[in-house]
């Protein structure tokens, strides 16, 4: 036979045992086999591996991987970009919590193009975006030249954002999104002036900086509450029009001074408590995150006598089906040309830095979103 006829005959032979295995249902393991094939890939790609063997300090490297390594699930991706979120800092750290089985390709969220899908839900070079569903913690995630997922789990690019803006907002904007639309939800509403107050804590993070982008360009009045000065010019030129420090390690009256119309917090611990504290009659707070700590050295009070209503958001399991409407609503608000002042593009070689300065959340280089770069391994 010559090379083509080979070729021709091996593809036929790929495409009969794709479509048996579907047909039939086989088990995860016989799948495996035949899906590294035709996906057409490279015979290894660079991707970051976390390795955690009892006993020893995490390992994080970047490795040469093999198809054969990817979960078996119907939609292979090129990466183009991922980022490094906070549970990202704390998976490639080493730190437990997020992680659930090792060794695992971190990175809870990526965006690039559809290489093939054996679903037949996406076309070939379709750009994707995914956020959440447990990538990045249960499954291998972001941080390679490729990934594999379910066709549930991604969302089309919006026509008018790029991957790379895409993931300048990542799972952190993603969430302040959420945020905000619990919030409006709540009764939450822009008035003429910027008359509307909202706290945004935890500000020059990666929900906070997102969250402020986002209220400024709705018409609310934000004030940012953060603890690195350095970081203060980006924020008012991001739109908040007050800054006030952390609230640190100072005692909470459950009732305070009524200040604030709504409240995002990404901090959680006694910044939650003292934001749910001066909440105004009948108000909301968002809660998403505990960058500050878990506990809530709270009391019913602001909830009974004040009507505040505590808001959880959870971005990882937000049904798909909603998600469409969210990054949508994210593509038109995001003013673009000053969101880049929030958002720093690195090489994936530079992640182990990078993750424990974000755990530090004392970083003089780190502010806002961190774009992984994918494409530089
Ligand atoms: N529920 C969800 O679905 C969801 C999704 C995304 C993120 N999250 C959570 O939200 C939190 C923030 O995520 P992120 O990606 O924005 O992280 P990030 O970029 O590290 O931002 C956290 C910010 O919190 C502030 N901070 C850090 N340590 C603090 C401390 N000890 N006390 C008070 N403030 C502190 C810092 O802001 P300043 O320096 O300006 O004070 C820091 O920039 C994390 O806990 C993350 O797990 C949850």
């Amino acid at each position: 036979m010559t090379s083509q006829t080979h070729r021709r005959a091996f593809s036929r032979l790929s495409n009969i045992i794709s479509s048996f295995n579907r047909s039939n249902r086989l088990s995860p393991i016989r799948r495996l086999s035949t899906s590294a094939s035709s996906d057409t890939l490279p015979s290894t790609f660079k991707g970051l591996i976390v390795e955690k063997t009892r006993g020893n300090p995490p390992i994080s490297e970047i490795r040469d991987l093999t198809p054969s390594q990817l979960p078996d699930f119907d939609v292979t991706v090129k990466v183009e970009y991922s980022t490094l979120n906070y549970k990202d800092a704390l998976a490639i750290t080493g730190a437990p919590g997020v992680v659930r089985s090792y060794p695992i390709v971190p990175g809870i969220d990526y965006a690039g193009t559809v290489v093939s899908d054996r679903s037949g839900t996406f076309e070939k070079g379709t750009k994707v975006i995914l956020t959440g569903h447990g990538v990045g913690e249960k499954y291998w995630g972001g941080y390679a030249e490729f990934a594999r997922a379910k066709p549930s789990w991604l969302v089309k690019l919006p026509e008018s954002m790029t991957t790379k803006q895409a993931m300048s907002i990542g799972t952190a904007g993603f969430t302040a999104m959420l945020c905000i639309n619990a919030l409006e939800k709540q009764g939450l509403s822009p008035k003429h002036n910027f008359q509307t107050k909202v706290l945004v804590t935890g500000a020059s993070g990666g929900v906070g900086v997102t969250a402020i982008a986002l209220l400024a360009s709705l018409g609310y009045r934000v004030t940012a509450s953060s603890g690195r000065k350095w970081t203060h010019e980006t924020l008012t030129k991001l739109g908040s029009k007050h800054i006030i420090d952390r609230f640190s390690d100072e005692k909470v009256r459950p009732i305070d001074k009524e200040l604030w119309d709504g409240v995002v917090d990404s901090v959680g611990g006694v910044t939650l408590a003292k934001a749910i504290s001066q909440c105004k009659t009948n108000c909301a707070v968002a809660a998403c995150g505990l960058a500050g700590g878990t506990s809530l050295p709270t009391s019913v009070f602001p909830f009974i006598l004040r009507g505040v209503a505590l808001l959880g958001i959870d971005s990882v399991y937000y049904p798909n089906a909603k998600r469409d409407e969210v990054w949508s609503r994210i593509a038109a608000k995001v003013p673009w040309n000053l969101f880049e002042s929030a958002t720093t593009v690195r090489r994936p070689n530079e992640l182990s830095e990078m993750a424990n300065q974000l755990l530090s959340g004392k970083s003089e280089e780190i502010i806002g979103r961190t774009v992984v770069d994918c494409g530089a391994f």
